[in-house]
């Protein structure tokens, strides 16, 4: 079978990007992404193209180039659906909030919308995608819909997870380390694996293209996420070492990388990993071993977790113990928002906890980040319900300028590490300081020695 027509349910972070760059790679398909969120697509269509919807290094060009020719965004998802030989479900999988499995478990509710909805709509046979990141064994509840609630049609359903990560997803996304599609393995699965790995081989190489079976695919998507988060969990509990030791974390992560069955990369101690995917993903990984009965299983990928909670309360604590034990009415900068850099996506950022954390303690907070707002900052806080609406404007005031943020503060919290906060006139910003001036590099990227040399007390992850 020939793909001319995709549809991908779901125009975020994932959806998006994926979409823009199977529609530049393959001109001759048309791709129609669509989602239930109006403004979301209206923006998707902004004729300014720097007002997309997504922050990612070169996808506007991206989306400027494959939009209205083999690219399309639409609220019309039903037609979209109809038209399409392969469907790409790429909604939200969040943690449960509620019932059972609340707080653990993936919410799989946005999935089975969209499972029934292609049954109600589809008149022939279809492949759909799992692209959203699933719980292992997902593609047997979604076939089941398909197959008991559909118009006779034949649906072949393939695991196909992304790797991407925020920040450098359109390089990602253009040499990905692996395509990893999971099929079933009769002919047609079969059929359906070879054209889905067809599309991809328009610009991957044919040997980076993985083909599993389903339950591999969906259940490697989560390992790959545990493995990558539980590093960032081991380095950080190792910073807390080095500081009661006078090792120093850095130098430790560059012995350990330098051997080859180590790595250097996803070693960088931090202020806590953040993100919508690994927490949410090893709490789904962690339920699902529970529901197996695997206890020690679960038990051994939630200390990942715990690990990393206790690394963002260590660094507020820290502030709090160095400013002589209070924070009252001082101000905090913040530099950095995000929970990465080159992203304007906030969720489960570091920086939302440790606000919260000082505002408990009645500090006032101040934030620049280059490419978060003010209102996405309050409702992130808003979110936690800690605290009034009120209570955490009074609080938190946003600047468009790092050095009006850092005058008259008490402290500097780096909780990102854009580039940009390594290239500021550091003296500048140390004289329009409260003294003495503290620092709190949570992401380890400035020039502690030059810091220190200007006035600065300075304090790093793990050193
Ligand atoms: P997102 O929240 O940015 O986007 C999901 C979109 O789906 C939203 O715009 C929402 O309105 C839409 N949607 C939900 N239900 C719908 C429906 N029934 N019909 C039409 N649209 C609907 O989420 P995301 O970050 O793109 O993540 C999507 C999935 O991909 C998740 O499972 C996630 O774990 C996985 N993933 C995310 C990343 C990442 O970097 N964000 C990377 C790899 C995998
Ligand atoms: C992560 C994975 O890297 C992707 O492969 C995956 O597709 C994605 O999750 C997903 O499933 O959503 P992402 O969360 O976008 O991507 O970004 P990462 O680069 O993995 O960073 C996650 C967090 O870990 C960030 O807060 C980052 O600052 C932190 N981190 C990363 C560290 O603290 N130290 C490191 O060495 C690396």
């Amino acid at each position: 079978m020939k793909i001319t027509k995709i549809c991908c349910i779901g125009a975020g972070y994932v959806g998006g990007p994926t979409m823009a760059v199977i529609a530049q790679k393959c001109p001759h398909i048309q791709v129609t992404v669509v989602d239930l969120n109006e403004q979301r697509i209206t923006d998707w269509n902004d004729p300014d193209i720097d007002n997309i919807p997504i922050y990612e290094p070169g996808l506007s060009e991206i989306v400027a180039e494959a939009r209205g020719r083999n690219l399309f965004f639409s609220t019309e998802v039903e037609k979209a659906i109809d038209e399409a030989q392969v469907i790409f479900i790429s909604v939200n999988t969040p943690t449960k909030t509620y019932g059972k499995g609340k707080g653990m478990a993936a919410d799989l509710k946005y999935i089975e919308l969209c499972a029934r909805q292609i049954a109600k709509v589809a008149k022939q046979n279809k492949i759909v995608v799992e692209k959203s990141t699933l719980p292992v064994r997902t593609a047997e509840a979604i076939k089941s819909i398909l197959d008991n609630t559909g118009n006779g049609v034949q649906f072949q359903i393939l695991s196909n997870p992304e790797f991407l990560a925020e920040g450098t997803a359109v390089t990602d996304l253009l040499n990905p380390d692996r395509i990893l599609i999971g099929g079933d393995t009769t002919s047609e699965g079969e059929e359906a694996i070879k054209a889905l790995v067809d599309v991809y081989a328009n610009w991957v190489d044919k040997e980076k293209i993985l083909t599993t079976n389903v339950w591999s695919s969906e259940l490697s998507k989560l390992t790959a996420n545990a493995f990558l988060a539980q590093r960032i969990s081991s380095i950080n509990a190792m910073s807390e070492l080095c500081e009661k030791t006078g090792a120093d974390v850095n130098e430790v992560a560059r012995a350990i990388g330098m051997d080859s069955r180590i790595g250097p990369k996803f070693l960088k101690a931090s202020v806590g990993f953040g993100g919508s995917c690994f927490q949410k993903d090893i709490l789904n990984l962690v339920y699902i071993a529970k529901s197996y009965g695997l206890n020690e299983v679960a038990d051994y990928w939630e200390q990942v977790i715990i690990m990393n909670d206790h690394q963002k309360k260590r660094f507020s604590s820290k502030i709090v113990q160095t400013l002589y034990n209070t924070v009252a009415d001082k101000k905090i900068t913040f530099l950095g928002w995000a929970f990465k850099k080159d992203t304007n996506d906030t969720r489960e950022s570091a920086a939302i906890y440790v606000a919260d954390d000082l505002i408990n303690e009645q500090a006032k907070i101040a934030v620049y980040d280059p490419k978060v707002s003010g209102n996405k900052i309050q409702s992130d806080l808003n979110y936690l319900e800690t605290r009034s609406i009120e209570e955490n404007k009074d609080r938190v005031v946003t600047f468009d300028n790092a050095y009006e943020a850092c005058k008259d503060a008490h402290a500097i919290a780096v909780l990102t590490e854009w580039d940009e906060f390594a290239t500021y006139d550091w003296q500048r910003i140390y004289d329009s300081m409260h003294k003495p001036a503290f620092l709190f590099d949570g992401r380890n990227i400035l020039d502690a020695e030059k810091l220190e040399s200007i006035g600065f007390i300075y304090n790093g992850i793990g050193s």
